[in-house]
C-alpha cells in the first residue's frame, strides 16, 4: 500500500495539477480536503473533479459557521483591514483550512500533507506555519513550489493530462470566501490596467440610486441589518448583496507581500468594507481617545500577524483579550449610506455613547463652562510657546553673531 498524503483541494488549478503530481512524482495515495469558508463553489463538482484526476477519497468539510465565529469576528472587532486596506479574507481562512487538513491527515493516517500554494505568494507561509505549528512530524509537500511552476506550465500540463479546468482559471486566479473575494493574475497584472467589470461578482456598476442599510453590533459582533436579526454567515450574505448592489466594495491596491514583493491586489468585498467601516465608527463614539489611539496600534499589528501567517503565534490570543475587552461597550447601531461604490456612515447611536449633545453643541443650552477653556490652552500649549520663544532668541544670537563676524573680518582687512 502507498503511502497517504492529504491535499487541501479548492478544486481549482493549481491543486488540481497537484493530485497528479503527488501520484505520480511522489507515487503517493492523494486523500482530498475542501473546507467550506462560505466560497459558495459546486462541492459535488469539485469531489468528482478531484475523484476523475485520482484521489482515492474526498473529504468535504462544512467550515463555514467556525469560520465566521473563529476568525471573522475577531477580524472585525481588530478593524482588520492590511495596510488599511485589505480586509484579510483568504489570509483569514488559511489558519482554518490547514487546521482542518491536518485533521483529517490525522484520522487518515497519513505521512505527509500537501497544498497547492507557490512560492511568491502568503498563503504557503500560513499553511506551513500552522501545519507544522499543529503537527511538526507531517511532512508537507508544496509541488507547485517544490517544481517553481507558472501558471501557463500548469495549464499546458492539465490539458496533456486530461484534467478538467474552469475557464474562469485561463483568465483570473480566484479566491473566495464568505469574507471576500480576491482577483489575482491576467490583465490586472499590469498595475496600471483598470479591473474589467467582469473581473467583479457582487458588484452592481450601473445603479446610480442611493440606498441605506443599518447595522446592529452587540460588543463589537454584527448581529442585525435593517433591523433583523441573522446569523453572522447571513448578515454577511446580506450586506454583501446590498453593498455590491450600489458599487461598494472594490479594494485595489499595491500590497507588500511577507515575501518582499509587492503586488497589485484587487479584492471584492462589500461586507467586509461596510462592516468593518461601521464598526470603526461606533467605536470613535464609544470608546475614549485614549483607547482609540492605543488600539489604532493593537489593531494594525493583529491584521499583520493574521496577513503574515502568525495566526498561531501567541500575540495574535494576547491581542485578541486586549481587543475583547474593548468590545464590551462596542454596541449600538450604525447607519451607512451606499451610493456609485462610495460609502458613508450617515448616523450611529449607542448607549455608551460618549458624544453629549450637550456638551457639543453651539446652541443655547450647552453645559460646557467656557471659561475653564482660557486656562486649560494656555497650559496645553505651554511648552511649544516657550520653545517656540528659545528659538526666536537663538536664532537672533545666532544672527548677531555672524554679523558681528563679518564685520570684525572686514575691519581686519
Ligand atoms: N494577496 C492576498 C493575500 O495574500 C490574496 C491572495 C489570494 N490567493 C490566491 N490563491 N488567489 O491574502
Amino acid at each position: 500500500m502507498a503511502n497517504k498524503v492529504v491535499l487541501a483541494y479548492s478544486g481549482g488549478l493549481d491543486t488540481s495539477v497537484c493530485i497528479r503530481y503527488l501520484q505520480t512524482l511522489h507515487k503517493m495515495d492523494v486523500i482530498t480536503v475542501t473546507v467550506d469558508c462560505g466560497q459558495d463553489d459546486d462541492f459535488a463538482e469539485i469531489e468528482r473533479r478531484a475523484k476523475a484526476i485520482g484521489a482515492i477519497k474526498h473529504v468535504y468539510v462544512d467550515a463555514k459557521d467556525e469560520f465566521a465565529r473563529d476568525y471573522v469576528i475577531p477580524s472585525i472587532k481588530a478593524n482588520g483591514l492590511y495596510q488599511g486596506k485589505y480586509p484579510l479574507a483568504t489570509a483569514l481562512a488559511r489558519p482554518l483550512i490547514a487546521a482542518k487538513t491536518v485533521e483529517v491527515a490525522t484520522k487518515e493516517n497519513a505521512v505527509a500533507i500537501a497544498h497547492g500554494c507557490t512560492g511568491k505568494g502568503n498563503d504557503q507561509i500560513r499553511f506551513d506555519v500552522t501545519m507544522r505549528a499543529l503537527r511538526p512530524d507531517l511532512k508537507i509537500i508544496a509541488p507547485i513550489r517544490d517544481m517553481n511552476l507558472t501558471r501557463d506550465v500548469e495549464i499546458k500540463y492539465a490539458k496533456e493530462q486530461n484534467i478538467p479546468i474552469s475557464t474562469e482559471a485561463k483568465k483570473y486566479s480566484i479566491d473566495l470566501n464568505l469574507w471576500g473575494r480576491a482577483v489575482e493574475g491576467g490583465n490586472i497584472e499590469d498595475a496600471d490596467f483598470e479591473p474589467p467589470e467582469e473581473a467583479f461578482q457582487y458588484i452592481n456598476f450601473k445603479n446610480d440610486k442611493a440606498g441605506y442599510v443599518e447595522i446592529e453590533f452587540d460588543q463589537g459582533v454584527p448581529v442585525a441589518a435593517d433591523g433583523k436579526h441573522m446569523s453572522l454567515t447571513d448578515l454577511i450574505q446580506y450586506v454583501n448583496d446590498k453593498a455590491g448592489a450600489h458599487g461598494v466594495g472594490i479594494v485595489d491596491h499595491i500590497e507588500d507581500r511577507v515575501v518582499g514583493i509587492k503586488s497589485r491586489e484587487v479584492y471584492e468585498a462589500p461586507a467586509a468594507v461596510t462592516i468593518i467601516e461601521a464598526h470603526r465608527d461606533l467605536e470613535k463614539m464609544v470608546l475614549t481617545k485614549h483607547e482609540l489611539a492605543f488600539k489604532r496600534m493593537v489593531d494594525d499589528q493583529w491584521s499583520w500577524l493574521a496577513y503574515a501567517g502568525l495566526w498561531q503565534d501567541p500575540l495574535r490570543t494576547d491581542l485578541d483579550r486586549f481587543i475583547d475587552a474593548t468590545q464590551t461597550r462596542v454596541s449600538g447601531k450604525v447607519r451607512v449610506k451606499l451610493q456609485r461604490g462610495s460609502l458613508r456612515v450617515v448616523g450611529r447611536q449607542s448607549r455608551y455613547s460618549l458624544y453629549k449633545n450637550d456638551l457639543a453643541t453651539y446652541a443655547a443650552g450647552s453645559t460646557f463652562d467656557q471659561s475653564l477653556a482660557k486656562g486649560f490652552v494656555e497650559l496645553w500649549g505651554l511648552q511649544s510657546i516657550i520653545a517656540n520663544s528659545v528659538a526666536g532668541t537663538a536664532d537672533k544670537k545666532q544672527q548677531q553673531q555672524q554679523q558681528e563676524k563679518l564685520v570684525g573680518g572686514k575691519n581686519r582687512k
